[in-house]
């Protein structure tokens, strides 16, 4: 199946947030899937300067439908997005929400390595359920790759759950290979959480 990618648009905020509430352990395990999630997804979305913002994003269409979403930036832009995320994130989700959202972002927050110099990262990588398995996220990662050559960028690095075998699958069929493992010991309900940084090595594709 042939996908045509273009970058997102702020227009595509409903579709995206349904993609982002698919990605695991994120805003949908710590809300569900309704309201307050969706709202939370859509605002980092819509932000300009969020890790999750429609200008770091480009989507993969099928029949004229948003079926994909993949998020990238450069590792230097990593610590002023984060702080910025968390920001707006913790302003969508409001004084009752917050406090949620504060103290398992913090866990999850543990979960992900600091960015080595050089890398191109990719916080977010989503087909919607009814589309997977039909070349959309390869594709939408294979252009991230040829985005990371082309700015002579070192590495392609991302974080993925321990359990989430199928991408783990993708990701080591396109040449990524695990740097860093994290862990957080199961704690207040919560079964333990273990993640994988993966990296692509760029040398030798100029
Ligand atoms: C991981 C994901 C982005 C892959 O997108 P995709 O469009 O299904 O991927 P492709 O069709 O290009 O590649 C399919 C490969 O992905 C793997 N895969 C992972 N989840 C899959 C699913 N639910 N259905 C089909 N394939 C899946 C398969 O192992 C397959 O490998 P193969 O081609 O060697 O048989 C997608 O399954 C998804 O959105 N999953 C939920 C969110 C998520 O886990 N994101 C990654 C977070 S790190």
């Amino acid at each position: 199946m042939t996908h045509s990618l273009r970058p997102a648009a702020v227009e595509d905020a409903a579709a995206a947030a349904e993609l982002l509430l698919g990605l695991p352990d994120g805003l949908a395990d710590m809300f569900g899937r309704g309201e307050v999630a969706r709202r939370i997804a859509r605002v980092a979305f819509e932000g300009p300067s969020t890790m999750l913002s429609h200008r770091l994003a480009l989507v993969a269409q099928e029949g004229g439908a948003v079926v994909g979403l993949v998020v990238r930036f450069p590792g230097s832009q990593w610590a002023a997005l984060r702080r910025r995320t968390a920001a707006a994130m913790l302003r969508a989700a409001g004084g009752r929400h917050g406090p949620v959202l504060v103290w398992r972002g913090a866990i999850l927050d543990r979960l992900i390595p600091s960015m080595p110099p050089g890398a191109m990262y990719v916080p977010a990588l989503s087909v919607a359920p009814d589309h997977r398995g039909r070349g959309a996220g390869s594709t939408l990662l294979g252009r991230v790759i040829e985005e990371a050559v082309g700015l002579g960028l070192r590495v392609v690095a991302l974080d993925v759950g321990e359990r989430n075998l199928g991408a783990i699958h993708l990701y080591s069929r396109l040449g990524f290979e695990v740097a860093s493992r994290q862990r957080i010991r199961p704690r207040r309900g919560w079964a333990e959480l273990a993640s994988l940084r993966m990296e692509l090595a760029l040398a030798g594709r100029e």
